[in-house]
């Protein structure tokens, strides 16, 4: 019973980390930086994207569509940003990974909801693993229930 209890809580918790995930940060294969953000947009409210980040106590806009606001000179056509399915948007950046502040903070903001993570440029990682990452935490999650029923019965 006890050990049914302590799966229950290892299973809530492994669901609650795969779920505040909002935003990732990764390289692609060409060295670009990817930052996805996967908030979901609120309804009735103008869907809007902003990606940005600082370092410090600076703030600087990648990109954005909310009106009135603009990138900074620096990321004009350095940038795209394209939708991801079923919610949320990925910014890609070109030409600033070898340049990239020690310590930086990526924050994301979709129709005024924002997430923000902090990344060591030492600690960014491939896409490529972010994905294994996620597969896994999956694959762990099946463990569990399978174990969890495997002792009930
Ligand atoms: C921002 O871009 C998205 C996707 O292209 C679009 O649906 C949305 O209406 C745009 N928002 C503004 C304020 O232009
Ligand atoms: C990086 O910056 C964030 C926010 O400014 C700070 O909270 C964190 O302690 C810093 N980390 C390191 C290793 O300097």
């Amino acid at each position: 019973m006890l050990r049914s209890a302590l799966l229950l809580v290892v299973f809530g918790v492994l669901l609650v980390s795969a779920q505040s995930d909002k935003i990732t940060v990764c390289l692609e294969d060409d060295n670009d930086l990817r930052v996805d953000c996967l908030i979901k947009p609120k309804p009735n409210q103008i869907d809007s994207y902003e990606f940005s980040w600082a370092s410090g106590n600076k703030e600087v806009l990648i990109n954005t569509n909310v009106s009135g606001s603009s990138a900074d000179n620096q990321f004009k056509e350095k940038s795209y940003v394209e939708e991801l399915k079923p919610h949320g948007y990925r910014m890609t950046l070109k030409g600033f990974t070898d340049t990239l502040p020690h310590n930086t903070t990526y924050l994301c903001k979709i129709s005024g909801s924002g997430a923000s993570e902090n990344v060591e440029k030492n600690k960014l990682v491939p896409c490529s693993a972010v994905s294994v990452l996620l597969r896994t935490s999956w694959s762990w999650i099946l463990c569990v229930i399978l174990f969890f029923y495997h002792t009930r019965n």
